[in-house]
């Protein structure tokens, strides 16, 4: 096959796998026969046999595999397992583990595993930057591209078991019939390879395609055209997953337009799904112009909520409670709802963090978030024991993430912007397993297992993210981007009668004094919404963490940093270490070129190039604009602004 980056980490040997003797599996169902299929395909090892196994029935989606010289075995109490366990062998097979004497038993973190299409029904995508959407609206249903299959076959592979295929910022239409019929299609595809099929829904669809009065949560006639066009999507998807929500955000409708809260709508939504075995995922991304700090409106209203939802209704809410930065304090909203089902949504595209030009590996910022620890249950409280059903049993667990995936060749426009679909996936299926054990079978399974090759392009994945930091927004910086395309540095942005909330100046707060947002008592007061001690440790310049400083604290220019720099020398090397790791990664790409094909290998090339011209350009510009309020010289020994 081509080297371009098609094939993404499904780069099993061309050579033909097993016989289909040596395959013992009883069935003959859609799904088992593409495990077949994919044993046949590209298995080479010993016979396998596939065994359903009920009594493994807490184990989910998850399966056991054990293994002689002779024979491997996957169980698994349902077919999804099997086939999941068939993607592990293949996955030990291509980077080249030992086969014999395996003892394995997985189990997923997740019940629900999802990605977000932000894509639109006229085939762009928000913040998509790989190209258009994947989603051939105009074409369906008759025309059924391959990559929907090969979408599928990938999702399934690193075990994500659904998607949302529309924005969150919904078009009404997504409901219309003709447009299910094209979901359908879909669904009929990505069903044999455990997906279910979502969509994202605009608050307002009775009123504009059913003609209601308005699309007040509690008027009669509305929850009947809701009832009625639930009948329709599951006559046509009797699987179908659910609803995303995004209500009353960013100028979106919802039930606060007609007085009623975010409960009062949900679980309109939820009691109609329930019969299904729907649910709604509603997201708590609510901000609106006020004097309250953005970083606390979500938890200000959601918080009076709690207790209040149905059961099949689960919060969605962002790592962070501003938008996806390149760093954020994790979202106080995290554990502050105790009988309500909280679930992360990550960005898997790189909107603030240099989108498809740059080299961001993110399962470190996911693994950061998910081990956050919010101390709601006392010490060891972690994200991801709040959201896992750990420390809230018997709750519907999930996990989201904003897919960065289009109609690109590659899928994802950097080549190793594929790394961080796969990264989701795995943390998804596993969240303990590390951004290095990530990194490691990624590159085996994508380029090669040559150790010349794997060891430092993972030391460069490893390290990317906070590189980006480091140029972008380090020391706790944030939203200092370029007003609506988010991609380059606007420090100075000011939209002076507009929205404060989008403003850049509002977020760093450089004077004459210091720079930083001042979230303590004395300021916002955010941190009050952190539990104890987490509220003390942030609230306290000396112990809040360096990495989160700025976002907690006005810092006067000449404070004292831990090692011994002024704040504004820290920022000026940091700044600078940031360019110069990407120089470092610009060396250490062009070392690899005899172990990849040149395709992918100049394609990361020049992106590297884009990637280090973008580094100094936020250097200079941050450090230029942010020295005419310091009015301290640049240290001597680092790059010198242009
Ligand atoms: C960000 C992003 C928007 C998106 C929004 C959301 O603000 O820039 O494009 O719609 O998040 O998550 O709803």
């Amino acid at each position: 096959f081509a080297e371009d980056g098609s094939q993404l980490w499904l780069r099993f040997p061309a050579k033909n796998g097993i016989s289909p003797e040596k395959i013992m599996a009883k069935g003959n169902s859609p799904m088992l026969n593409i495990a077949r299929r994919e044993l046949t395909g590209h298995w080479q090892g010993q016979g396998v046999e596939l065994r359903l196994e009920k009594s493994l029935k807490n184990l989910k989606d998850g399966y056991r595999i054990t293994s002689s010289s002779e024979k491997i075995v996957v169980s698994a109490p349902k077919e999804s397992g099997l086939l999941y366990g068939v993607y592990h062998i293949l996955r030990l097979q291509q980077t080249n583990a030992d086969l014999n004497n395996l003892n394995i038993t997985e189990k997923p973190s997740y019940d629900v595993r999802i990605l977000n299409h932000w894509d639109n029904l006229d085939g762009s995508v928000e913040r998509g930057y790989a190209g258009h959407s994947l989603w051939k609206w105009e074409e369906l249903p008759d025309t059924v591209s391959p990559r929907y299959e090969a979408y599928a076959r990938a999702n399934a592979s690193i075990g994500i078991n659904a998607t949302v295929l529309n924005n969150v910022n919904a078009s009404p239409n997504m409901l219309r019939e003709d447009y299910l019929k094209k979901v359908k299609v879909l669904a009929d595809i990505f069903r044999p390879y455990g997906i279910k099929v979502y969509l994202s829904v605009n608050f307002s669809s009775p009123k504009v395609l059913g003609g209601t009065e308005n699309s007040d949560p509690l008027n009669k006639e509305v929850q009947k055209w809701w009832k009625e066009k639930a009948a329709e999507i599951y006559k046509l998807i009797p699987d179908f997953g659910g609803f995303l929500v995004k209500a009353n955000s960013e100028g979106q409708p919802g039930p606060q337009d007609y007085g009623r809260t975010h409960a009062d709508g949900a679980n309109m939504m939820a009691d109609i799904l329930k019969p299904y075995g729907g649910i709604v995922m509603w997201r708590a991304f609510v901000y609106s112009p006020s004097k309250e700090d953005r970083a606390k409106q979500a938890y200000l209203e959601f918080v009076p909520l709690d207790g209040k939802f149905r059961d099949n209704v689960i919060i969605q809410i962002k790592n962070g409670p501003i938008d996806f930065q390149p760093r954020e304090a994790f979202n106080p909203l995290f554990g502050a709802l105790k009988k309500t089902p909280e679930m992360v949504e990550f960005q898997i595209t790189q909107e603030y963090l240099g989108q498809a030009n740059h080299l961001a590996y993110l399962a470190p910022l996911f693994k950061e978030t998910l081990e956050s620890d919010t101390y709601a249950n006392g010490k060891g409280s972690t994200i991801a024991k709040i959201t896992d059903g750990t420390l809230r049993p018997g709750k519907l667990t999930a996990i989201s993430a904003v897919a960065n995936i289009g109609e690109d060749t590659n899928w994802t426009g950097h080549q190793f912007a594929q790394s961080n679909w796969y990264a989701f996936g795995r943390l998804a299926w596993n969240h303990e397993l590390t951004s290095e054990q990530i990194a490691d079978e990624w590159i085996k399974m994508t380029f090669t297992d040559k150790p010349e090759f794997v060891n430092p392009v993972k030391q460069m994945m490893l390290t990317s993210r906070e590189t980006v930091v480091d140029y972008m927004m380090p020391l706790g910086l944030h939203h200092i981007f370029a007003g609506n395309h988010h991609y380059g540095p606007e420090p100075w942005g000011d939209y002076k009668g507009g929205r404060p909330d989008w403003s850049p100046v509002y977020y760093h707060q450089a004077d004459a004094g210091g720079i930083g947002f001042d979230r303590t008592q004395t300021g916002s007061n955010a941190v009050s919404q952190y539990f104890p001690p987490l509220n003390e440790i942030y609230g306290n310049i000396r112990t809040c963490p360096e990495n989160l400083i700025l976002w907690f604290h006005h810092v006067p220019w000449d404070y004292k940093m831990k090692d011994g720099k002024t704040l504004w020398d820290e920022l000026c090397y940091k700044y600078d270490s940031g360019v110069q790791q990407v120089r470092e990664y610009q060396k250490t790409w062009d070392r690899m070129q005899s172990y990849i094909d040149e395709q992918r290998f100049s394609e990361v090339q020049s992106r590297l190039k884009i990637q280090a011209k973008d580094a100094v350009w936020w250097k200079d510009a941050c450090l230029l604009y942010f020295q005419t309020f310091s009015k301290r010289p640049v240290p001597y020994d680092i790059e010198r602004p242009v």
